[in-house]
C-alpha cells in the first residue's frame, strides 16, 4: 500500500505523517485521503514553509514608500461632473454591448455570522426576507432587461457549500434567471500546517483543508473555464463583489465607464473612511503601484494622520468591489506573477499521535490565504472611484452589532426611503434617515436610483407610504 506514488511523494517531502493511519483505514477512507492529498501542491507548501512559516509571521508587510492613493471623487465632492457623465455613457454602451458579467465570491466560511448554511442563502431584506442570492439575482435580472442583454453570473463556492448553494437556486427556480447563464464553480483549497510546516490531518482519513481565500478566485475562474466562456461570449469586464453585501451596485455604468475609458485592468470602489480606526483596507501608492494595506497592517499613527484641512490622509477605504479585465485575470492565473499567500494562525481541529480527535484551545496551526486586492499592483492603469457608502456597502458579517443583519436591514430601509423621498413621496425618517417603519423595494422595481426613478414615475396611482410598503 505504501507503494502508492502519492504516499511516496509525501514521504519524500517530509510529510509522511499525513499517511500515518493509512493502513488502518477502510478502502473508502483510503480513497478519501488520497483524493485530499492529490489536491496539494507539495512544492507550493515547501515554498510557504520556507517563507511564511519559518519566519513565524514576523516578516510583516512592507510599509516603505507608502502614500495615499489618488481616486476619482464624486461630482458632489469636487469630482469632474463631465467626466462622470461621459463614464456613465461609456459604461451603458459596454453593458448594452454585453461586455460585462457579474461575479460573486461566495466560498467563505462565514464563521462570524454563525449561520448554518451558505451565507448567500441568509435572509436579508427587511420585509420579504429575501436571501442575499435572491437580491443579487433580481438585480441582475433587472439590469439585463434594462440594457437588453441578460448577463452571465459566475458564483464561486467552496467544497463545503457548493451543493447547498446550487440547491438554493434549484429550489427557487433560479429566481427567474436563465439557468444557462448562471455558472457555479468551487474554489481551491489549501492544507493547514503546524508550526513546523507539517500538514495537519483533520481526522485519520481527511486532511485539514480550507478555502484558499477570495484571491483564489482568479485561478479558480481560469480552472473552471470561465475565462474561455467569457471570451466566446465577448465579455471582457468582470464585476467582482462579495456575497455578504446586498446594497452593492454591481451593475454600475459609471464604474464600468471609468474602467473602460482608462483602459484599466482592475478598478475599485472606495468610500472615505468614517473614522480613523475603521476596519477597512486602505488604498495606497507604493513605488508607483496601487496597493491595499489592511487595517491590521497600517500603523495607527498613519491611520490617524490628517492633511492641512484636518481630513484623514489615508482616507480611501476598500469595500471589496472591483472590475477585472478578462485577460488580466488570465495573466494572473497562468503567468509568472502569482498572488502572495498570507498566513493566518488558527485553531485547527486535528488528531493526536494515536488518531484521537484534538480540539485545540489556542492556535495550533497555520492557514494560507490569497487576497484578491493583491492583484492591484500588477494591473495596468488601475482606477479607484469614490462611491456613496449608503448606496453600495452594508455587509452582513456579524450576528449582532456592527455589520449585522440588523444594521444591514436598517441601511436597506434608509436607501428605499431616500429614493422615495427624492422622488416626491413622503416617508417619515429619523435623524439617521431610518424610516419609522420597515419598507422594501424589490430590485426588479428599482436596483439603483435611476431604475427606481423610472419605475416610480410610471407608477399610477402611487401607493400610500405606510408600514409594510413593498414595491415590486
Ligand atoms: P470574509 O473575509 O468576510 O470571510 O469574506 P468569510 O469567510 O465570509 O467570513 P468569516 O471571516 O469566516 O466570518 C469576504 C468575501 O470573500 C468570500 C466570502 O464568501 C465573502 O464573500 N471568500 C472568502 C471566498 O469566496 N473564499 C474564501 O476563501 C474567503
Amino acid at each position: 500500500m505504501s507503494q502508492h506514488p502519492l504516499i511516496q511523494a509525501f514521504a519524500e517531502a517530509g510529510q509522511s505523517q499525513v499517511f500515518a493511519f493509512f493502513d488502518r483505514l477502510n478502502a473508502e477512507q483510503q480513497k478519501q485521503l488520497l483524493a485530499d492529498a492529490a489536491e496539494i501542491d507539495l512544492a507550493e507548501i515547501a515554498r510557504l514553509n520556507a517563507t511564511l512559516v519559518a519566519k513565524s509571521g514576523a516578516a510583516g508587510v512592507d510599509l516603505s514608500d507608502l502614500s495615499p492613493a489618488p481616486y476619482e471623487s464624486l461630482p458632489k465632492n469636487g469630482g469632474d461632473a463631465d467626466q462622470w457623465a461621459a463614464a456613465k455613457v461609456a459604461g451603458e454602451n459596454a453593458l448594452r454591448a454585453g461586455r460585462v458579467a457579474a461575479f460573486t465570491v461566495a466560498g467563505g466560511q462565514g464563521t462570524r455570522l454563525g449561520y448554518d448554511g451558505p451565507k448567500g442563502t441568509y435572509p436579508v431584506t427587511p420585509l420579504k426576507k429575501k436571501t442575499l442570492f435572491h437580491v443579487f439575482a433580481e438585480k441582475l435580472l433587472a439590469a439585463g432587461r434594462r440594457y437588453g442583454r441578460p448577463l452571465h453570473w459566475f458564483i464561486m463556492t467552496s467544497h463545503i457549500n457548493h451543493a447547498a448553494t446550487e440547491a438554493h437556486f434549484e429550489e427557487n427556480n433560479y429566481f427567474g434567471l436563465d439557468r444557462a447563464k448562471v455558472h457555479f464553480f468551487r474554489q481551491g483549497r489549501m492544507p493547514a500546517v503546524d508550526p513546523q510546516g507539517k500538514i495537519l490531518l483533520e481526522n485519520t482519513h481527511t486532511i485539514a483543508m480550507s478555502p484558499d481565500g477570495h484571491g483564489g478566485s482568479l485561478r479558480a475562474l481560469h480552472r473552471a473555464g470561465a475565462l474561455d466562456l467569457m471570451q466566446r461570449e465577448g465579455i471582457d469586464v468582470l464585476s467582482y463583489f462579495q456575497v455578504d453585501n446586498p446594497l452593492v451596485r454591481f451593475i454600475d455604468p459609471a464604474f464600468v465607464g471609468w474602467h473602460v475609458i482608462r483602459g484599466s485592468e482592475m478598478s475599485s470602489k472606495m468610500v472615505p473612511k468614517a473614522y480613523a480606526e475603521e476596519k477597512v483596507g486602505h488604498f495606497c501608492m507604493q513605488r508607483g503601484n496601487l496597493v491595499v494595506v489592511e487595517y491590521s497592517d497600517l500603523p495607527m499613527d498613519m491611520q490617524k494622520e490628517t492633511d492641512a484641512d484636518g481630513r484623514l490622509r489615508y482616507v480611501a477605504g476598500s469595500i471589496a468591489i472591483h472590475l477585472l479585465d478578462r485577460e488580466f485575470i488570465r495573466r494572473m492565473a497562468t503567468g509568472d506573477t502569482a498572488l502572495p499567500f498570507h498566513r493566518a494562525d488558527k485553531k485547527i481541529p486535528t488528531v493526536d499521535a494515536d488518531g484521537n480527535p484534538v480540539k485545540p484551545e489556542k492556535a495550533n496551526g497555520i492557514k494560507f490565504e490569497l487576497f484578491v486586492f493583491d492583484a492591484l499592483p500588477f494591473a495596468k492603469n488601475p482606477v479607484v472611484i469614490e462611491t456613496d457608502r449608503a448606496d453600495d456597502f452594508s455587509p452582513v458579517k456579524n450576528a449582532t452589532g456592527l455589520d449585522s443583519p440588523q444594521t444591514c436591514a436598517d441601511d436597506q430601509c434608509r436607501q428605499f426611503a431616500r429614493w422615495l423621498n427624492a422622488h416626491g413621496a413622503a416617508v417619515p425618517v429619523d435623524e439617521t434617515g431610518r424610516p419609522a417603519f420597515d419598507i422594501e423595494v424589490s430590485p426588479t422595481f428599482g436596483y439603483d436610483e435611476d431604475s427606481f426613478a423610472e419605475s416610480w414615475a410610471a407608477l399610477a396611482p402611487k401607493p400610500a407610504v405606510s408600514a409594510g410598503l413593498y414595491l415590486a
